[in-house]
């Protein structure tokens, strides 16, 4: 029983403590779980913490690795652009147009301009952002702001605050009404220095430019650095083969005539095409009273711009003579020698001016002169053009000179000799420069060339110059001429063409001596050529030497009217005269070009 009732008592009891137990159990976790709380909440929060950072991390490698690749995209843009150079279709100015959208949109950039090294200071040749318009173009001192400090030193800069930087110059800022916030500025390096400088300023999401966008910019600069190097060797290779092909179109024009305004003009026309100019223009040194007269003027006001003389010492041009230095004068308008007066004459607006001296054997004869350059400025490179063109049309300016000497010593022996000949019969007195007065009036009205106006010229003063050969008896014989006496007077052509034959440089004048009495019809002598067989100079003489001899009074009888002296003419037109020198005789008649002693 006691067993049992042990047993049973057992069995109770088990149940029992199972269901403390199982009770205990609960509040042993209960109490188990309620200390271990506090420890575990600070675990939870460090991992949430180094997630977070894990996360941070991921997202700003993954935005240094964007910003990575779109550098090297933009880099690789840039290495196709600089593969481009070599092509035909390579333009600079696009090109760097393009290369800086490229550097904008990988460094995620507000504005940005790339700044070109020139004589004076760096050209903001591109530029983006807000009122980018009126910043292009200006030239920034060299030693301004911190592109002038980056061109000078060479050395990148970064700024996180450019108004506490002693480097940046606010000028441009105060004047675009745009702040700088922060500012990243590399040079562009070349072989022989810098270049230029890119500058980008305002990072989008006001995140200031770092170290990193620095060494990426550096690296991007050194590819468009390439590309200006290759552009400035392409254009002073172009600037070389235009100099050459210039000087030797200019040595051929300058061989080609001795007409010395015509060869000058045409020299200086093909200056203003080579350096790109508005206008050129020859002031030659007068003479007489030393000033520069406009000798050669191209471009549209050149009319008014001949009637301008500039004395020595005044104006650029004034001084280039003054002191026989060349002058480059990028802007006319703040530099005081600047000769007004030509403008104001001739309406034209100066910007610009490349003057060069023209000398012969050390001693001025002139300026020569380029306007305005229609695109960029005139560079040390045209001046050195001008200066070959100048020396060369001086050469031909020396010769012509020297031509013109040789050419008036022999008009004055020429004169003298017509003018003997003329004394040999008081009543034809001054016969040979009325002759020759006519002649210039018909060839004008022809329209002639110089050149040939020039031979007819001298044809006519010497038109009678046979008659030294005809005995005096004959030539003034107040009565009628005896078969042989009009014999020897009809010698008189072919006597002047022998007396001048063995002149060499005569010869193109002989024919008009020989041939002033050949008639249009063939019944004149000393050959009796008919029609356009007689050589023009012979047929024009005809006419004006035998107006003359109607107009002046002779031994045997009164001068004629002009009016019957012109009857006379359109009577015998087309028998004794060419139509064609008639008709100009009358044209310019009409027009008062002919004047005849009454
Ligand atoms: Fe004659």
């Amino acid at each position: 029983m006691a067993r049992e009732a042990g047993k049973s008592a057992g069995k109770a009891k088990l149940p029992r403590a199972k269901a403390a137990k199982a009770k205990a159990i609960p509040v042993a976790r209960a109490k188990a779980r309620k200390p271990a709380a506090q420890p575990q909440a600070p675990a939870a929060l460090s991992e949430l913490e180094s997630l977070r950072k894990a996360l941070a991390e991921r997202e700003a490698r993954l935005l240094m690795l964007e910003a990575q690749s779109s550098m090297l995209e933009a880099k690789l843009q840039v290495m196709r652009e600089v593969a481009r150079t070599s092509s035909s279709d390579f333009s600079l100015p696009e090109m760097l147009e393009l290369f800086m959208d490229v550097v904008l949109e990988a460094t995620r950039t507000d504005a940005g301009s790339l700044l070109l090294v020139e004589e004076g200071g760096l050209r903001f040749t591109v530029v983006r952002g807000p009122k980018s318009d009126k910043l292009k173009g200006q030239l920034l001192p060299h030693d301004e702001g911190i592109c002038g400090w980056v061109a000078r030193t060479g050395e990148p800069a970064l700024t996180e605050n450019p108004q506490r930087d002693s480097r940046h110059s606010p000028r441009i800022s105060r004047e675009l009404g745009y702040d700088a916030h922060n500012i990243l500025a590399v040079p562009l390096k070349g072989r022989a220095g810098v270049l230029g400088v890119l500058q980008l300023l305002n990072r989008q999401g006001g995140k200031p430019f770092s170290h990193d966008d620095m060494a990426s910019l550096e690296s991007l600069s050194v590819q468009i650095s390439m590309v200006l190097e290759n552009a400035r060797l392409f254009e002073s290779h172009q600037h070389e083969i235009k100099r050459l092909t210039s000087l030797t179109e200019a040595s051929q024009v300058l061989n080609s005539t001795l007409d010395l305004k015509r060869l000058l003009k045409l020299v200086m026309e093909l200056a203003a095409r080579t350096l790109d100019a508005e206008a050129s223009s020859i002031l030659l040194k007068d003479k007489k009273s030393g000033d520069l007269v406009f000798e050669v003027a191209t471009g549209e006001k050149q009319d008014v711009v001949s009637t301008i003389r500039v004395p020595v010492g005044e104006g650029i041009a004034g001084w280039v003579a003054l002191n026989s230095q060349s002058l480059l004068v990028p802007d006319v308008s703040r530099d005081p020698r600047f000769f007004k007066q030509a403008d104001e004459k001739t309406r034209f607006i100066t910007r610009d001016i490349l003057a060069v001296p023209m000398t012969v054997q050390g001693r001025l004869i002139g300026v020569a002169e380029v306007l305005n350059k229609r695109q960029g400025r005139f560079t040390l490179e045209d001046q050195k053009l001008l200066e070959a063109l100048a020396h060369q049309s001086s050469i031909a300016i020396q010769n012509a000179g020297l031509y013109a000497d040789l050419q008036e010593s022999f008009l004055a022996t020429v004169r003298s000799l017509a003018q003997a000949i003329d004394a040999k019969d008081s009543y034809t007195a001054g016969h040979a420069a009325r002759v020759t007065s006519y002649t210039e009036a018909i060839c004008r009205e022809m329209g002639m060339a110089a050149e040939l106006a020039g031979r007819m010229r001298l044809s006519a003063l010497m038109h009678d110059v046979g008659k030294i050969g005809v005995p005096e008896a004959v030539l003034c014989k107040p009565g009628r001429l005896t078969d042989e006496e009009f014999a020897a007077m009809r010698r008189h052509p072919a006597i002047g063409a022998g007396i001048l034959g063995p002149i060499e440089q005569l010869s193109d004048v002989i024919p008009g001596i020989r041939s002033h009495h050949e008639r249009w019809d063939g019944r004149g002598y000393p050959e009796g050529l008919v029609g356009e067989a007689i050589p023009e100079a012979g047929r024009i003489i005809g006419v004006a030497d035998s107006f003359d001899a109607m107009t002046s009074n002779r031994v045997y009888r009164p001068r004629l009217s002009d009016e019957v002296a012109i009857e006379e003419l359109k009577k015998n037109s087309g028998s004794q005269f060419d139509p064609r020198a008639v008709e100009a005789f009358l044209a310019a008649y009409a027009k008062g070009a002919v004047k005849t002693e009454p």
